[in-house]
């Protein structure tokens, strides 16, 4: 099973962004976890981040056709950005949406998801063990899609 991991903008900020809701982990020591229980889950798994919306709606759209599933971190463009959601329609590619923070428990404007509609789940407020278990949650769609 193959899965791309994309994470959005001001990601690479972490281990400099608000411990308080992104934790201290810099996104190489993030990335480094998600590659772990990507192997232990025998998901074979690519990871990147852009700050650029465009990049990032070019990689949703790769998606097609190419991996079995998206774990997604738009970051602030969730909550704004429909051209993500417009990308993530046409790829169709089942996707999960992650936040290391509790975004519902935050200020009223992270509350909108443009994404949120279109996943098959969304794993918030757990830290960077939302991504092992979003990895989890594709990997049983893809089990359920193939039996
Ligand atoms: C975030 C939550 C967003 O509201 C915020 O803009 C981010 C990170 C998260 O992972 O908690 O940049 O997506």
């Amino acid at each position: 099973m193959r899965v791309a991991v994309l994470n959005g903008v001001n990601l690479n900020m972490l281990g400099l962004r608000d411990p308080a809701h992104y934790g201290t982990l810099t996104l190489p020591e993030l990335d480094a976890q998600v590659r772990d229980a990507a192997a232990g889950l025998g998901i074979d798994v690519a990871i990147s981040q852009t700050n650029i919306e465009g990049e990032y709606i070019e990689q949703i759209q790769r998606a097609r056709g190419t991996v079995d599933g998206l774990v997604l971190n738009p970051g602030a463009w969730t909550h704004y950005a429909w051209a993500i959601h417009d990308a993530l329609e046409a790829a169709a590619v089942p996707a999960v949406e992650v936040h290391l923070s509790d975004v519902g428990a935050r200020e009223p404007w992270r509350r909108q998801s443009v994404i949120g509609g279109l996943c098959i789940a969304t794993v918030a407020g757990k830290g960077p063990a939302g991504y092992a278990d979003a990895l989890v949650k594709l990997r049983e769609h893809n089990e359920t899609d193939a039996s």
